[in-house]
């Protein structure tokens, strides 16, 4: 693929910054949001090999390993998550199990057709260029194995009065994308065009609204599965 991170370099920046600042934490205590927790634990039942893009330091990923996750797999555009990430596995003997890879959509290129049992996606899909995000799921499809789990988290839809309120100086690029103030895209996805993304192969089970703390939007989490392909 030409040219990926050129248009991600101020996000690579913004989060380098916010990892960089980020405490290490403890993968054995929970994430203190109960429905990630439970969507964990659904992911984690048939101990899969799992690949979290966008892994951040991979908080949600090292915690999988207590829901039965035997493998892990993060991939993350900021060198400083990945390296913050690569730190904690060690430092909890995971590092043998759990790999941290920095990049991006063209490292998904180097796995087989339905290597990953269960995929995570949390609140990056909606930060990529829409031709990046279909091209994210399009791979989705193709690395997931018939039956695995796909764990989706995104913001909330925003209507243009909404836009407005919440990202007051940002700028329209396209239908629906918005470069905000700080260097991030926003990709602003309905349900109903997550729907159409995924369609037909990966069906949602489940949607929740998860709270994140008093003054942080809800986020929307998605239960989605692989059509079983021997069905
Ligand atoms: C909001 S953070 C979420 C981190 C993690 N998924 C979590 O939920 O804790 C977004 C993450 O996506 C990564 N990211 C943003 N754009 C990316 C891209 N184009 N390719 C790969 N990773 C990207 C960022 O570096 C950051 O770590």
């Amino acid at each position: 693929m030409e040219d990926y991170t050129n248009p991600y370099k101020k996000t690579a920046a913004f989060w380098d910054q916010a990892f960089y600042r980020v405490p290490e934490f403890d993968p054995e205590k929970p994430l203190g949001v109960l429905e990630l927790e439970k969507a964990l634990q659904w992911l984690g039942e048939e101990n899969p090999r799992v690949l979290d893009f966008g892994c951040g330091h991979g908080k949600v990923l090292l915690r999988s390993n207590n829901h039965g996750v035997r493998e892990g797999v993060g991939v993350d555009i900021s060198k400083e998550a990945v390296a913050k990430g690569k730190n904690i596995a060690e430092s909890f003997d995971l590092n043998n199990r759990f790999e941290f890879i920095q990049g991006g959509i063209p490292e998904l290129k180097k796995f087989k057709d339905g290597y990953f049992q269960g995929i995570i996606i949390f609140n990056v899909l909606d930060n990529l260029l829409p031709d990046h995000g279909e091209l994210l799921i399009e791979e989705t499809k193709r690395l997931l194995s018939s039956g695995g789990k796909f764990l989706l988290k995104l913001n909330p839809f925003m209507s243009p009065q909404e836009i407005s309120e919440n990202l007051p100086n940002s700028v329209p690029l396209e239908n629906n994308l918005f470069l905000e103030q700080s260097g991030l895209y926003f990709w602003n996805i309905s349900s109903e065009k997550l729907k159409d993304l995924i369609a037909p192969e990966l069906q949602i089970e489940a949607e929740k609204e998860i709270e994140q703390g008093e003054n942080a939007p809800k986020n929307r989490l998605y239960l989605i599965k692989k059509m079983d392909e021997r069905i």
